[in-house]
């Protein structure tokens, strides 16, 4: 059987770096985030007893290496569960550049979880999906839920998903999602988060996080955009502190990063207000109330060297489509 799956990417509030095991994925902390409903991955799957080797093709070519390895490791953990030898077809189109720190890994793992599962004929729940999903790519069980969702991070591959904090209509926010470079990132998050371990401001780091994630969920309960906007920013600051003096260090950051950063504190001291995220790359996400964003756009279109503005809002949870790609 083919199915196809189509997954919105994320973007983090309270922000996941660094794991407590390795193998499976269980991070140092709980975080939160946004899902994205313009920045997506859609996959399509089908397993035959006709194929010699798996083959991927990812966003219009077919992939081998480390690229490939990656999709069928998670073949691998779903073919046993359904007690099927068969390989695989995967076809998968980001409708975003990959690998340049927007959270592709997220939704492609999150969309190839639930095509691969569904084709294997198992009927799995979004928490058992989001489980799998957490295998292949920490974040992209952020992906499976809709709205505004919650990682717990658990103590064991049981108790580490994601869950739908508050629908997607719960807060007209927007991520304006700021396009700056397209090329992909040298180093993979994968890598980054295992430099934590040596990193000697880990621990402040923890510290920081058990507040802000206290300081968060009171400005979603109140919806004070202040607040939460205060907290996204300090988070993502002291993020970056860490990848900074990480050894190797990771410099993530363009010029052009740091201008939009100057900017939109520039634009919020004249009273349009927004604040900024980053994850592992140079791209810039301006976070506004729904009524600012046409007005944060136009101010943006006038920054020289963007190359895209995407305008997302809360997304629905990824989800079986009938569109195939092949
Ligand atoms: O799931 P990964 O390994 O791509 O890690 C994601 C790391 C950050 O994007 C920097 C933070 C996050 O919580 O999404």
């Amino acid at each position: 059987m083919k199915v196809t799956a189509k997954a919105p990417a994320n973007i983090a509030f309270i922000k996941y770096w660094g794991k407590t095991n390795e193998k499976l994925r269980l991070p140092e902390n709980d975080s939160l985030a946004m899902t994205l409903d313009q920045t997506y991955t859609t996959t399509t799957v089908e397993f035959s007893d006709k194929l010699k080797q798996d083959r991927v093709f990812i966003d219009g070519s077919e992939t081998t290496g480390e690229e490939k390895q990656r999709v069928v490791k998670q073949l691998n953990l779903i073919r046993p569960k359904a007690s099927l030898g068969w390989l695989a077809t995967v076809v998968s189109l980001n409708n975003f550049p990959k690998a340049s720190g927007l959270a592709s890994s997220a939704s492609g793992l999150a969309a190839l979880t639930i095509a691969a599962s569904a084709a294997a004929g198992l009927k799995l729940n979004q928490k058992e999906l989001g489980r799998l999903a957490r295998l292949g790519s920490g974040s992209a069980c952020r992906s499976i839920p809709g709205g505004y969702v919650y990682w717990q991070k658990g103590q064991s591959d049981q108790d580490s998903y994601a869950y739908t904090l508050y629908n997607a209509d719960y807060w007209d926010l927007v991520d304006l999602t700021v396009v700056v470079t397209k090329e992909q990132k040298k180093i993979s998050s994968t890598e980054g988060h295992s430099l934590t371990k040596t990193n000697p401001f880990s621990q402040a780091r923890q510290e920081a996080v058990r507040d802000n994630l206290k300081e968060i969920k009171k400005a979603f309960k109140t919806k004070d955009f202040t607040l939460l906007g205060q907290v996204i920013e300090s988070e993502c600051l002291n993020l970056h502190s860490v990848m900074l003096t990480s050894k190797p260090a990771l410099i993530y950051w363009e010029s052009l990063t740091l201008e939009i950063i100057h900017k939109a504190i520039q634009w919020r001291q004249e009273g349009l207000e927004s604040y900024f995220t980053i994850d592992a790359g140079p791209q810039v996400h301006l976070i506004c109330q729904g009524k600012n964003s046409l007005g944060l756009k136009n101010k943006l279109k006038s920054v020289r060297g963007i190359l895209d503005i995407i305008t997302n809002r809360p997304s629905q949870g990824a989800r079986i489509i009938d569109r195939h790609l092949f």
